[in-house]
């Protein structure tokens, strides 16, 4: 008799401790604003794991550099301190992969099919496992827009950018490119250009619209240049040991999650933007500038350069075959 109450206790005790054992935790960080591309996909990611896996996972998404910013963010992801980022394409060097660069290229891409035949081909698949022996797993990219450039001056010629200091992301890339019209780039954190555009610690930057205007740079840009001179877009990363080590069948539910979670990200990404160079235009705070085909491609003349310095950097083979997606010719 005792020993069958000592099987019960022992089964219910069993029991109870599956009922209620901890969820997974997964943190996701990033730096950008909640009502961007990359805000509104984490947060629908959220909820799709969260459902997906019946509650066994939870997904804690930290917005607007809250947690960390850029640099120490893939420094946390490595070390496990957050199991899932979505940084940008720009910033993946200091992690020894330079191939990412390739993204940064100006005027690579005219558009967001050219893109894709990038990013959802075996090219994009490529470039993510070349992630994997830094103990990152690439899952995914997330689209975000085309940048335009802002400054307080207005940056119409080649000409106008000669002594700009203009903010950049950890990119040589787009450091060659600043410097193949004459500015002055400097690298910083994205959480710390709102207030360094505003005290003038730098005359100007480039971003997609979605970003100008949810960190409300336009507020301290007198004119913005409506180029869509180069691409900036996001891949999700995941620590590898997490994601290895996860049951199978959660890992299935997560990716599928994450398969629709892409889609979402993608189809908002080009509304976002529409609608937030509509929002910096009627808030009146900044003007707008439009280029004339031969000023866009005065700028992509100069600008072309940047491809060839970086041929070595990126890696020929790389850069050749996004070309040959493409169709990019400098003329
Ligand atoms: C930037 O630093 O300008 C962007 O990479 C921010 C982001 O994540 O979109």
């Amino acid at each position: 008799m005792k020993l069958k109450s000592l099987f019960i206790t022992t089964l219910m005790l069993a029991f109870a401790s599956t009922a209620m054992a901890a969820p997974i935790v997964i943190k996701f960080s990033h730096v950008v604003a909640v009502n961007t591309p990359k805000g509104q996909a984490a947060e629908y990611f959220k909820k799709l794991a969260e459902e997906r896996t019946k509650g066994k996972v939870k997904v804690e998404v930290y917005p607007n550099s809250q947690l960390y910013k850029d640099k120490e963010e893939m420094e946390a992801l490595q070390m496990g301190a957050v199991q899932m980022l979505a940084p940008s394409l720009a910033k993946f060097a200091p992690l020894g992969v330079k191939e990412f660069e390739v993204f940064d290229l100006p005027f690579i891409f005219d558009d967001y099919k050219e893109l894709h035949k990038v990013t959802q081909g075996p090219l994009g698949r490529k470039l993510l496992n070349k992630l994997e022996p830094k103990g990152i797993l690439g899952l995914a990219y997330w689209d975000n827009g085309f940048k335009v450039m802002s400054a307080n001056k207005p940056l119409k010629a080649t000409a106008d950018f000669k002594g700009q200091k203009l903010r950049i992301q950890s990119s040589k890339v787009l450091d060659a490119q600043m410097r193949s019209v004459g500015a002055i780039p400097q690298v910083m954190a994205f959480s710390e250009v709102y207030q360094a555009l505003q005290t003038g610690v730098v005359d100007g930057t480039e971003n997609p619209p979605s970003n100008l205007y949810t960190q409300k740079m336009h507020e301290v840009q007198k004119y913005v240049t409506l180029s869509n001179h180069g691409y900036l877009g996001y891949a999700v990363l995941v620590n590898k040991k997490f994601w290895n080590g996860l049951p199978a069948d959660i890992r299935g539910q997560l990716e599928s999650a994450m398969v629709d979670a892409t889609k979402y990200a993608n189809d908002v990404a080009k509304k976002d933007n529409d609608e937030a160079l509509a929002a910096v235009k009627k808030s009146g705070k900044s003007q707008f500038i439009a280029l004339t085909p031969q000023e866009r491609a005065a700028w992509k003349k100069a600008m072309d350069k940047t491809h060839k310095d970086n041929m070595g950097r990126i890696g020929a083979d790389i850069v050749n075959e996004v070309y040959k997606e493409t169709g990019y010719n400098p003329n």
